[in-house]
């Protein structure tokens, strides 16, 4: 069968699309039709089945549905992210850090939690890790990373810890030499020091209940994620994470996007290099 030639028709489009949106918030287009015909081909080729229909009727009635809504997700998610992605962004993650480690100096605060909110592939938690420990060495605080994805694939990857040149692009040569080992020609290794402060897990964002899984936190990074979501999604998404930070915690996301119109639930504290929010 010629998979390539496959042709999804816009009513089963529309049933797919608006499987996807009720179960993770992501949002096709019509414009993306394209994009989903071509992601979902792999899985009908693999299923052996002929048409789009047969797949969402599989997706709805088959005894494997369950197993085959975490392809389906794996399918459809875009999981591109990259070591030190957005460096102007990082640094002042850094300021806000410093901040929050010196005024935690007269309180009795032991340990900062920090949340990689859709880890991808878990260069994000890791460069965390990375810049605390050329930050916060000699701090004495516990600092807990934790990194969670929709897709159990990219954290699956996260968790091997094993990465390419062109993902470890922006690290400098110092970097790669102290908290990577070359494994292989183009295959590097997280150390165990950055691996063991971070714990990874599958969260979906729009599921309040699964948000709450993993405890409150001072950090949330959420970045590149809600592009993918329609507003009642992000509105979701949103509120979740309030739930999750502390009062006083800071919300990063992506440098593209904003919660303009979304939710005034958080405070807007930085412009300029980056949006920044603050539960108060
Ligand atoms: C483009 S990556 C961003 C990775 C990283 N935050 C960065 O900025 O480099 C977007 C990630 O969001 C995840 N995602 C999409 N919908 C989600 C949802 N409802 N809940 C949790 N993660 C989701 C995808 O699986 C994907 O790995």
């Amino acid at each position: 069968m010629e998979y390539s030639n496959l042709n999804l028709s816009d009513d089963v489009f529309k049933k797919l699309k608006d499987m996807i949106y009720e179960i993770s918030g992501i949002f096709f287009s019509d414009q993306k039709k394209y994009l989903l015909e071509t992601r979902l081909s792999k899985r009908l080729s693999l299923l052996n089945l002929s048409n789009f229909e047969d797949y969402y009727n599989y997706l709805k009635y088959s005894p494997l549905k369950n197993a085959e809504i975490k392809e389906l997700l794996n399918s459809v998610t875009t999981n591109e992210t990259s070591f030190f992605r957005d460096m102007p962004q990082l640094e002042v993650f850094v300021d806000v850090l410093k901040q929050i480690v010196q005024s935690s100096g007269n309180k009795a605060i032991k340990n900062i939690r920090i949340w990689s909110a859709a880890c991808s592939t878990g260069e994000e938690p890791y460069t965390v890790g990375i810049l605390i420990k050329e930050n916060f060495f000699s701090s004495g605080i516990k600092f807990e990373i934790v990194g969670t994805d929709i897709s159990e694939k990219v954290i699956e990857s996260a968790k091997n810890g094993i990465y390419n040149g062109y993902t470890l692009r922006n690290a400098s040569q110092t970097i790669l030499g102290k908290y990577f080992e070359k494994i292989g020609d183009d295959e590097y290794k997280i150390k165990d020091e950055i691996k063991n402060m971070t714990v990874f897990g599958n969260v979906n964002l729009i599921d309040g209940g699964e948000v709450k899984k993993f405890g409150s936190f001072d950090i949330v990074l959420c970045r590149n994620v809600i592009i993918y979501f329609d507003a009642e999604s992000k509105k979701k998404t949103i509120e979740n994470i309030y739930e999750s930070l502390k009062a006083g915690g800071y919300l990063f996301l992506g440098h593209s996007e904003s919660l303009h119109s979304i939710s005034s639930l958080l405070k807007l504290v930085g412009l300029g290099k980056t949006p920044l929010y603050k539960k108060e």
